[in-house]
């Protein structure tokens, strides 16, 4: 599914921000592990990675209603909005969950950072994996 991006002017762009891509290949098609950008307050992680070609997973088209969007804050939670329960509820969803786990597209850029996302390597949408 594709996201669709807000014609809103942007913030601008004063936040670092870096990626972590334990697959590369297959966020970006290119080797580099890791990807040093910045961003503005008030974009959301999947709209920062996707808009800078790291193609995240985002099954639902990032509203809160599947888990493909996993990741791993490694820094700078702070700079984050806070995680809501519905967010919360939906991560727990997601496999190799750990204590730094956060939906992208729930994870609003609101601090000075710096940030540091790692991007897991495998992609399922949980949404097709209800428990029995
Ligand atoms: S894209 Fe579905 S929850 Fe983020």
């Amino acid at each position: 599914m594709h996201r669709k991006h807000s014609d809103e002017p942007k913030a601008p762009a004063v936040v670092p921000v870096t990626f972590l891509l334990q697959d590369p290949q297959s966020l970006t098609g290119g080797d580099a592990r890791e990807i040093h950008l910045m961003a503005g307050k008030g974009q959301d992680l999947l709209d920062v990675a996707m808009e800078n070609g790291i193609n995240i997973e985002h099954a639902c088209g990032g509203v809160c209603a599947c888990s493909t969007c996993h990741v791993y804050i490694n820094e700078g939670m702070k700079s984050l909005s806070e995680a809501q329960d519905d967010e919360m509820d939906r991560v727990e969803e997601a496999p190799a969950l750990r204590r730094t786990s956060r939906l992208a597209c729930q994870s609003v850029i609101q601090g000075a950072g710096p940030i540091v996302v790692e991007v897991p390597s495998w992609n399922r949408n949980a949404v097709k994996e209800k428990p029995h």
